[in-house]
């Protein structure tokens, strides 16, 4: 009896050495960076360099080591990292192609699948039908027309209502911001915009605001890195697939009324766009299906909510901390707009000191510090090095815009960047907040007018200071997006 239970004991401790002893190998060959791949950190079998910090700070420092191409093994995958704005712009622009894809990770695995991929994770042919499709029909529902700059317009003068509704008292301005820049996309998506008071919508807000935070977190690496064993430990990665599902519960209802309501001759926004199309195609390949609608329809409002409103948060942060630069822009829009016109579109040329300091406000606040993902699509050969097929390929957009060879003064702000002789707003390459190439933001135009018409329609009404002895932190919290930390203002009515 004795005999036989150390022979099943020796069995099993065999077993669980040759076990282990396959999984090593299976991970070092999976891993083994063959002499022309770049170089990086060495890593531990099984972990990588989880140990290892690597956010967008130690990104830079490791590109000071290894170069502007070099690798860090995050969990399973190695990932190759971009840093440096040449670098960048031969990977996403120059070699557009090859980078197109977007690669397999284990949070969206379970959040997306096969077809539908949204607009952020789709690859391929679905990818280009369904990008094509959104800013077509975002286009013609209004996005980069003047009846956009209208409802802008109208928006803003909810959002001043808001803020003198504090009547002078400091408040902290993140959630109106964010509900206020939310009802634009809201508007083009699903034809409305919400309340301030909308207790649910401010709860889809927070959603989305935790989701960014969380997914860019040590707790999205683990759940990336170790699904499998994740999935079953308690942590804060499980509200990221609770959050997404309240979303997509929001979405899926939103589909629904729309389908109820739907006048065929007459569509009023993306979601009804959407519906009439997949009629068209049944059982399509290229995504027109009613799960896809809900995932294209959340991605683009994830993707134009919170990176606005962050940006208008960061906008504050940096005029608030440079008051004398507030005052100038001030001074700039009572001359050519005056207190109480509307702006609009057409006074952007007029106001070349304003779009400078919008312009430094956007590099210095770098919402999106990486980028998103990339995918080598084929064995590709980037600043020297072999990139097989497969390989997760991550542009720092970091080290684009505080490249030190493209920026005079990289890490001052400093809206002197964007202006030439004479004070006139100029161009500069290295200005890539919302990256490059084929897979550049779409939402870009539509930012780039809300920004513009929100911040001149806010500093016309008000100006704005934090309460005395606050010092205002420019660090921010850093998830997938970096966000100032909270703060107070005062916004005194002008
Ligand atoms: C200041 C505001 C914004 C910034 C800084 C920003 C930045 C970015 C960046 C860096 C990417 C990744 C691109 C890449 O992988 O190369 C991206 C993708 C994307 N953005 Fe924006 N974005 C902003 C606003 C918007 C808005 C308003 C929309 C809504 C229309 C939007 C929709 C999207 C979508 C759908 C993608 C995925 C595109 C694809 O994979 O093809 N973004 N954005």
């Amino acid at each position: 009896m004795i005999f036989q239970a150390l022979c099943n004991c020796m069995d099993f401790t065999s077993w669980l050495l040759l076990t282990l002893a396959t999984l090593l190998v299976t991970d070092v060959v999976r891993n083994w960076r063959p002499h022309s791949f770049p170089p990086g950190l060495w890593a531990l079998p099984f972990l990588g360099n989880i140990f290892t910090e690597v956010d967008f700070k130690a990104i830079e420092k490791l590109a000071d080591i290894y170069g502007n191409v070099f690798s860090v093994r995050l969990g399973r995958n190695k990932t190759v990292f971009v840093s440096g704005y040449k670098m960048v712009k031969e990977a996403i622009v120059t070699q557009a192609d090859n980078f197109v894809d977007r690669p397999d990770n284990a949070m969206a695995d379970r959040v997306y699948s096969g077809d539908s991929g949204g607009l952020f994770m789709s690859n391929g042919e679905t990818w280009k039908r369904q990008r094509r499709f959104a800013l077509s029909t975002l286009r013609s529902f209004g996005l980069g027309k003047s009846t956009m700059e209208q409802s802008i317009c109208e928006e803003i003068r909810h959002l001043q209502e808001e803020i003198e509704k504090e009547k002078g008292e400091p408040f902290n301005p993140a959630s109106l911001f964010n509900n206020a820049v939310s009802n634009i996309i809201c508007q083009l998506v699903m034809g409305r915009r919400f309340d301030y008071c909308d207790h649910n919508f401010q709860s889809m807000l927070t959603y989305l605001c935790e989701i960014l935070r969380l997914q860019g977190s040590v707790w999205g690496l683990l759940y990336d890195s170790f699904p499998r064993v994740m999935k079953h430990l308690p942590g804060s990665h499980n509200k990221i697939f609770s959050h997404y599902d309240s979303l997509l519960d929001f979405m899926n209802k939103e589909v629904e009324s729309h389908k109820k309501d739907l006048d065929h001759s007459d569509p009023g926004d993306y979601i009804d766009a959407f519906i009439i199309e997949m009629e068209k195609h049944n059982e399509s390949d290229l995504g027109f299906t009613e799960a896809n609608l809900a995932l294209c329809s959340l991605d683009l409002f994830l993707a134009g909510s919170e990176t606005t409103s962050t940006t208008l948060l960061w906008a504050l942060v940096y005029l608030m901390k440079y008051p004398d630069i507030q005052d100038k822009v001030q001074v700039e829009i009572d001359g050519v707009i005056g207190r109480s016109r509307q702006p609009s579109m057409a006074d952007r040329p007029n106001l070349p000191y304003t779009e400078a300091v919008l312009h430094e406000i956007q590099r210095m606040g770098n919402i999106v510090p990486l980028n998103g993902a990339r995918m080598a699509t084929k064995h590709t050969t980037l600043g020297g090095y072999l990139i097989p097929k497969g390989t997760t390929v991550m542009p720092s957009l970091t080290s684009v815009l505080f490249d030190k060879t493209e920026w005079e003064t990289p890490h001052t702000f400093n809206p002197g960047h964007f202006l030439g002789a004479e004070g006139k707003f100029v161009r500069r390459e290295a200005f890539l907040p919302f990256s490059a190439g084929k897979r550049v933001c779409p939402g870009e135009g539509l930012a780039k007018m809300e920004l513009f018409l929100f911040l001149v329609g806010l500093l016309q009404k008000f100006s704005f200071s934090v309460p005395d002895g606050v010092e205002l932190s420019t660090e921010g919290i850093t998830g997938v997006t970096r966000v100032p930390h909270p703060f107070k203002v005062y916004a005194k009515a002008r």
